[in-house]
């Protein structure tokens, strides 16, 4: 079976193509390398015996995505590729609304247009906004605070109205929580560009000495020690998700949307700790005011993933924290 694999050299997909190739499935993956480097094939290569087919495209690229399709007998299609920056959307956001909307129309022509009928979507927990109750259902109210948010939500509807419109469409949506870790073998991870703005990458960094200390943002919210609890999960379980989502839409007609997350909060000091206890360095931290837009917690209800897609996470926050250290740490510079 080949899967077409969008952004695939990038964070979570590069995980994701790990998966589908000891699972059996051929890859074809498309990034325009925006986010991430060629250098990431090899890596897959060394950890899987596979080199992926690899065409740098942007999915934009009408002509480039049709050859795509034509050149390969594509059976679905895993769609990760996309700016996901919350900061940088709120001042680009016509740069958000074509890179990610436009593309995945691009996409989805091309897709009708060659008879592929299946695809996997890459949303995010941000599509709940600031939820009203947690553990958060995906029947849960949705809202969104910035444009790179209310570009999922608009596409997840463009994917629920073509599907609509044809039948033999089937799609899965997954929701995403906090994907950390990394791959056990370091080969592979999150390569933040300049400044994290994500928890995990910036503790990481300044466990290599490349920042000074954890700015915590903010220790006055009603939670466990008043800092910020998000669901935390390991990015190799995320890419299993997407495995489980392709047997899903093979046995499954329509559109079903999924919570990926491990259903369990922690909080910013919680995984401070975690990190610290499996790298053995400790992370220097103040308290500084809460973070615009930021909410006080945010954790999944994982019955339906469990139910249907017979998903459960195998990694915890220590292994989590393990594999973010070992990559950050054999990578102090990210993958080039
Ligand atoms: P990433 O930036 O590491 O990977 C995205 C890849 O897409 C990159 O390799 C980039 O070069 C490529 N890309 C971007 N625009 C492209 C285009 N127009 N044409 C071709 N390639 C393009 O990000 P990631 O963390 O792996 O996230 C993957 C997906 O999951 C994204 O859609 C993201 O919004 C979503 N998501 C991520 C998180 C997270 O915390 N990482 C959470 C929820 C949802
Ligand atoms: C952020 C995005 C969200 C996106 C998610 C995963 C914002 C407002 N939201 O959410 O849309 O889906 O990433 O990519 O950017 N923290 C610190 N210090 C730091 C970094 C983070 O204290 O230097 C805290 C935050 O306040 C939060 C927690 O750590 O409580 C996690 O932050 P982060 O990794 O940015 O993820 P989210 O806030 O969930």
């Amino acid at each position: 079976m080949k899967v077409l694999v969008t952004g695939g050299t990038g964070y979570i997909g590069s995980h994701t193509c790990v998966e589908l190739i000891q699972n059996g499935y051929e890859v074809v993956i498309v990034d325009n390398l925006y986010n991430s480097s060629r250098e990431v094939l090899k890596r897959i290569e060394t950890i899987t015996g596979v080199l992926p087919k690899f065409y740098e495209a942007d999915i934009r690229d009408r002509e480039a995505m049709k050859t795509i399709f034509e050149e390969n007998d594509i059976d679905s299609v895993i769609h990760f590729a996309g700016l996901k920056a919350v900061g940088e959307s709120v001042s680009k956001p016509l740069e958000y609304y074509d890179n990610n909307i436009y593309g995945t129309l691009v996409l989805l022509e091309e897709m009708r247009a060659h008879n592929v009928n299946k695809i996997v979507f890459s949303s995010s927990a941000t599509v709940y906004g600031d939820p009203k109750e947690v553990p958060i259902p995906e029947t849960a109210e949705l809202h969104t605070t910035n444009p790179y948010g209310t570009t999922k939500l608009y596409i997840e509807q463009i994917l629920r109205d073509a599907a609509h419109a044809n039948p033999e469409l089937r799609v899965c949506l997954l929701r995403y929580f906090n994907p950390i870790g990394a791959h056990p073998s370091g080969l592979i991870g999150e390569t933040p560009n300049g400044i994290p703005n994500n928890l995990l990458p910036y503790i990481a960094q300044v466990a290599t000495g490349q920042r000074d200390y954890l700015r915590v943002w903010g220790n006055d919210y009603n939670t466990v020690d008043g800092t910020g609890v998000r669901d935390y999960i390991h990015v190799v379980d995320l890419a299993h998700g997407h495995l489980l989502a392709l047997h899903y839409l093979d046995e499954h007609e329509g559109v079903e949307t999924f919570n990926l997350g491990r259903g369990v909060g922690y909080s910013v000091l919680e995984v401070k700790n975690a990190f610290e206890r499996n790298s053995r360095v400790k992370i220097p931290y103040q308290i500084c005011p809460r973070r615009d837009g930021d909410i006080a917690e945010c954790y999944a209800d994982t019955t339906k993933a469990r139910e249907l897609l017979h998903f459960k996470a195998q990694y915890d926050i220590d292994d989590m924290c393990r594999d973010s250290w070992n990559f950050a740490s054999k990578n102090p510079d990210g993958i080039k």
